[in-house]
């Protein structure tokens, strides 16, 4: 894998809804290299304030241009957002481990699940593009209808879409985890592949181990360095701690210990 560091010009850096943004800049070496799961670190302002950059995952790639979709909650995120086409920014890609997605595309009577919660379809996007001639089937979940993200995106690469809302707004009533169970008694699963908040992935871990089908899950640990030299983003494993950005951010389930 290639990683450099590089300072990207940004070709559009466009609000989507509320305080969503897809920001795609030009990089022919990191869209070359990129694979779903991994991520770039942006300095996300002009000088080094705020201090730490701050990762993003790849959420598609188009010749030499790389798109990322975020949404802006706090000093790093919203200064990303200020950012203007035409403007350099400083980044460092592709890192981390991404989806062994090479089981996926070779899917033909089981179907790969991925489950993603909040802006968790993110890097789940990429993967999408990458196993969509095996027509993989997306679980996306959110609070309310306002909050689910990406549907038509997802549904336009040929994958089947299926919602849930923890107030019914949309969808299945419940959590995307409830969902999943659901679906799982009638489709037969292959693969599942998750990015969400911790405790659903747990949940998603659990639900794999019941049913005895692998899941990777992408972890959006906080992290400091983004490269693997301060252990400040370690997880534990069942063989020692490990770092997000470096060892991650994706994991096999049963290598995690919740
Ligand atoms: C590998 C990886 C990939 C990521 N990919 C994306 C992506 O594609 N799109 C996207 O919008 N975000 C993504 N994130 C999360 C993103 O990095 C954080 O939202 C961002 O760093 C927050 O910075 P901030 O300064 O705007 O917010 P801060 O001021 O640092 O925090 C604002 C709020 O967000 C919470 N927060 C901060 N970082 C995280 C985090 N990592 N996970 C959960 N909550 C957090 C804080 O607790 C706080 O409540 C990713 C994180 C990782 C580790
Ligand atoms: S953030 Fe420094 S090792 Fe991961």
């Amino acid at each position: 894998m290639k990683t450099v560091q590089t300072k990207a010009k940004i070709i559009s850096n466009k609000k989507i809804k509320e305080n969503y943004w897809h920001l795609e800049f030009e990089s022919a070496i990191i869209a070359k290299n990129a694979l779903p799961g991994q991520f770039v670190n942006i300095r996300v302002g002009h000088g080094f304030v705020p201090l730490l950059r701050r990762p993003i995952s790849i959420y598609a790639v188009k010749g030499v241009k790389v798109k990322l979709f975020y949404q802006a909650v706090g000093t790093g995120t919203q200064s990303l957002s200020q950012r203007k086409s035409g403007e350099l920014l400083d980044l460092i890609g592709p890192l981390g481990n991404g989806f062994d997605y090479r089981q996926a595309v070779k899917a033909k009577d089981a179907r790969s699940i991925l489950i993603a919660g909040g802006m968790g379809v993110a890097p789940l996007f990429f993967l999408a593009e990458k196993i969509k001639t095996s027509q993989p089937l997306v679980l996306i979940g959110a609070k309310t209808q306002k909050q689910i993200l990406c549907m038509q995106e997802f549904k336009k690469l040929g994958c089947t879409v299926k919602l849930a809302t923890d107030d019914g707004s949309l969808g299945f009533k419940g959590k995307v985890t409830d969902l999943l169970k659901l679906v799982l008694g009638q489709t037969k699963g292959l693969g599942l592949f998750s990015c969400g908040p911790r405790p659903m992935l747990k949940r998603v871990s659990e639900i794999s181990c019941e049913n005895k089908i692998p899941a990777q899950l992408s972890l959006e640990e906080h992290l400091a360095c983004g490269t693997g030299a301060c252990l400040g983003c370690v997880v534990a494993t069942k063989s020692g701690y490990k770092r997000v950005c470096k060892d991650g951010p994706v994991f096999s389930s049963k290598e995690l210990t919740w």
